[in-house]
């Protein structure tokens, strides 16, 4: 018979749904548990972190974020607001950015 509480049980099960974390440098600004599907924007307000939008459609760069560690898709073709250089220094577009596990960012966009 397990000898575990049901907070520890809880516990565990909180320690192991991946986190989406937003900072500015070391300043963590909020965090959300990951909602599969969604965008890192739609994130961002989740967490009560307001990331500045225009199109919405990946082709302005005004939601540009930096991607300082885990996984954001990036559509096979990108869109107009990234190109290689800005992908090679970890941008991402939070208006179509889909999270896939623990993610942090910072919501500037690379230097
Ligand atoms: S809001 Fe325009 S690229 Fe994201």
């Amino acid at each position: 018979m397990s000898a575990k509480s049901g907070y520890e049980k809880s516990k565990e099960i909180a320690e192991d749904v991946p986190v989406i974390r937003f900072l500015q440098g070391a300043k963590l600004l909020g965090q959300v548990r990951l909602h599969e599907g969604e965008t890192l924007a739609e994130h961002g307000e989740l967490a009560g972190v307001r990331i500045p939008t225009n199109c919405t459609s990946g082709t302005c760069g005004t939601c540009m974020v930096t991607l300082i560690q885990g996984i954001v898709e990036l559509p096979e073709i990108l869109p107009p607001g990234l190109d290689d250089d800005l992908v090679e220094n970890c941008a991402r577009l939070s208006c179509i950015g889909i999270p896939l596990d623990d993610v942090d960012v910072d919501i500037r966009p690379p230097l």
